[in-house]
């Protein structure tokens, strides 16, 4: 079976000028790319572009490929593959993770299985419709050995930590992350994230962080993630690279300094980004991090999901308050204690530095989506990359279209270690997205998120079409891709 998409306009992830051409699909594969003769099935893509599959690099979708297969809310939006296992919530161990999954999906019931090798094959036994990536997470490892405990790991615990992510590393996993804001990894000093993160020498696994701080101590905690890249050798990715809060919006010129400093002698160091000035977390972590304590901040704070008062959704922390005459501290802990999975959308950061850090070289584009699909999630679930064509690209010129496909495609296969994907090439998995580029664009608003972008038509993933269109397909071809170690 070989399809032939005809005379678009050809991004082919590396970063070069488009030209027009034809792709041929044959079977999973990309049979040929310019001249292509007949094929048993024709897509006329006169005005229209193709490209890699978009891969996005930061997702919380561990359980949402097992409880949302279609994967739509990521498929309509180009994407074709999805790293899950982010900011330090990993998939396994079981029961430390099915505390997470709760969390996102509080009605869904999680299916049993045994380490990640387990959850591997989970997901090869039951197909998603994206091809999934995947981290193991340390707050989840340290959960299960530890549980929140607010000290350094005694010789044993620290070996039962090890052990799980030498298991980890077995099954295929890409790399560890830590997420250091969040309950229990905050609990974790330096020396035993550099100690976990040596297991992945001598494999291309990375190493993913959600730092310790993003606010006032950001280079300090760029410093931090540095340092462990430079102590372990393992290549570093910074979470969701950004300054928040007002007191610190510029600060990214010198976290992207620091970040070129480490690249002159020899580091691999690398980020990802969303692509908005508003974030998106658990109630808790804010309160924990003290993340707001005036009126001010509590303005910008909105419940996104709260699936025991769902009518608080889409309020402000400071529009509760103001309610219940409370300070707006009070109504946050009084969100939390309600429910504490609450996850909030706060409006922190500014324009001009979410433009700096996308254009720097070693930013790539990761949703950080939080698949709450009930509720009012953050836009850049659907439409991260929707956005960083559309707007930040086309309308803005922050960078040029070819290179923007490129950090959402070539440059995060071979980050992430993703072996024949990311680009358009003869040989490669057809992982393909059809695109508008005059009419790409993001949709959804924070009061309405919950919208698909417009202007991607057509989505392939291993040769399979998962949305045709724009409409989804129902087919289920995603793949686990686990590490190859060269
Ligand atoms: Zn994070
Ligand atoms: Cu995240």
């Amino acid at each position: 079976m070989t399809l032939a998409i005809r005379n678009a306009l050809i991004f082919d992830g590396t970063g070069s000028e488009p030209s027009v051409g034809d792709v041929l699909i044959d079977a999973d594969r990309i049979g040929a790319v310019g001249g292509v003769g007949p094929a048993d099935e024709e897509i006329d893509g006169t005005g229209l572009a193709v490209a890699p599959g978009f891969i996005d690099v930061h997702t919380h979708d561990d359980f949402a490929a097992l409880f949302h297969r279609d994967m739509t809310f990521k498929s309509r939006g180009g994407v074709t593959t999805c790293i899950v296992g982010n900011c330090g919530f990993g998939a396994a161990p079981w029961d430390a993770a099915s505390v997470m999954a709760q969390s996102i999906h509080p009605k869904a019931e999680m299916p049993r299985y045994d380490g990640y090798a387990g959850y591997l094959a989970a997901l090869e036994a039951n197909p998603p419709g994206v091809n999934i990536g995947v981290l193991a997470g340390h707050g989840t490892i340290r959960m299960a050995v530890m549980g929140t405990e607010r000290r350094a790991p005694t010789d044993v615990e620290m070996a039962e930590m090890h052990e799980i992510v030498v298991e980890a590393l077995d099954a295929g996993v890409l790399g560890l992350s830590t997420g250091l804001i969040y309950e229990p990894g905050r609990h974790a000093q330096t020396e035993e994230i550099i100690e976990l993160t040596s297991a992945l020498q001598g494999t291309t696994a990375l190493y993913a962080s959600h730092m310790r701080n993003e606010a006032e101590d950001l280079l300090a905690a760029v410093r931090e993630t540095i340092r462990i890249g430079a102590e372990t050798g393992v290549p570093v990715q910074i979470s969701h690279h950004k300054a928040t809060g007002r007191a610190n919006w510029g600060l990214v010129r010198e976290s992207l300094a620091l970040i070129d400093d480490a690249r002159a002698s020899g580091q691999v160091v690398n980020a990802d980004q969303y692509p908005y000035t508003a974030g998106s977390t658990l109630l808790r972590a804010v309160m924990q991090n003290k993340m707001f304590d005036d009126e001010d901040g509590a303005d910008g704070v909105v419940v996104a999901s709260c699936a025991a008062r769902p009518e608080w959704e889409g309020r402000s922390i400071a529009d509760l308050a103001a309610e219940w005459e409370v300070e707006p501290v009070a109504a946050a802990r009084r969100v939390v204690d309600e429910d504490g999975s609450t996850f909030v959308v706060i409006h922190s950061m500014c324009e001009p530095d979410v433009e700096l850090v996308m254009a720097h070289p070693s930013t790539m584009v990761g949703s950080d989506g939080l698949p709450t699909l009930d509720a009012r999630p953050h836009p850049r679930l659907y439409n991260t990359f929707a956005r960083v064509l559309g707007l930040y690209s086309r309308e803005r010129g922050v960078l040029s279209m070819a290179e923007a496909v490129r950090r959402m495609t070539g440059y995060s296969a071979d980050t992430f270690g993703l072996v024949d994907r990311g680009y358009v090439r003869r040989g490669g998995f057809a992982d393909l997205v059809v695109f508008d580029p005059a009419g790409v664009i993001d949709q959804g608003t924070f009061d309405d998120p919950n919208q698909y972008p417009i202007g991607i038509q057509h989505v392939f993933v291993n040769g399979v079409e998962v949305v045709r269109d724009d409409v989804p397909t129902g087919a289920l071809p995603g793949r686990a891709l686990r590490r190859v170690d060269t």
